[in-house]
């Protein structure tokens, strides 16, 4: 699948705010700075749909793109950033929470994890939520290209050894890097699955 056409529709602070569901949804969350809006723009083929910042926090509300009229890529605003009050954070898990829980259209997660780092509690923790409470997911591991060959095999050793105490089966892992082009194809390629079986039903 190659994606043709890539439309900001708009940015919406709360679940209740969101457009009416009218096609299959795939989103991005991870920490502040992890990736999400780069990503988003390697697998758009746009330099900047996504607004990108080298200072955590770019990404607020929920941003909505419309991509080639068959589905919507939502970027979400990150995690775990210090600078964000207490109370900003708590409200955002709460918005991000009811749209897992109650959005109809969403298809899968893209929950994203900084690779070139060791493991991060706050990643766990995510991760784990997602599988008990049986939302779809995939694992893009980003900035790939930030380290050594075998520092990259030894934080994705962790990882999946991590999740394997966890969970019996481990959920789709991508590598990636925004930088280096990686793992474009792979993306499409899950998200084209989805489509094409509700195409076919
Ligand atoms: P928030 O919206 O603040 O939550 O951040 P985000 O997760 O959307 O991250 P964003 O895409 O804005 O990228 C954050 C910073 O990381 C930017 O300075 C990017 O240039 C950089 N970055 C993103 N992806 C990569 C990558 O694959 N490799 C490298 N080296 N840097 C990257
Ligand atoms: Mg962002």
């Amino acid at each position: 699948m190659l994606i043709r056409d890539a439309n900001y529709i708009g940015s919406f602070p709360k679940f209740t705010s969101l457009p009416t569901p009218n096609l299959p949804e795939y989103c991005f969350w991870g920490r502040s700075n992890v990736g999400k809006s780069s990503i988003i723009n390697l697998i758009c083929d746009r330099k900047d749909l996504a607004l990108t910042s080298g200072t955590p926090g770019k990404t607020i509300n929920f941003n909505f793109f419309n991509i080639d009229s068959t589905f919507i890529i939502v970027d979400l605003p990150g995690y775990g950033y210090a600078r964000v009050s207490k109370k900003m954070r708590y409200s955002w898990d709460e918005e991000i929470q009811k749209y897992f829980m109650k959005r109809e259209a969403l298809v899968s997660v893209f929950i994203l994890v900084d690779i070139s780092i060791p493991i991060q509690d706050s990643d766990m923790e995510r991760i784990n939520m997602l599988g008990e409470s049986s939302i779809p997911f995939v694992i893009l591991y980003t900035k790939s290209d930030k380290c050594k060959k075998l520092e990259l095999t030894k934080n994705i050793t962790n990882y999946e050894s991590k999740l394997s105490e966890q969970w019996e089966d481990l959920p789709l892992r991508i590598l990636t890097s925004a930088e280096k082009r990686i793992g474009k194809k792979e993306i499409l390629e899950y998200m084209e699955k989805y489509l094409n079986s509700i195409q076919s039903n």
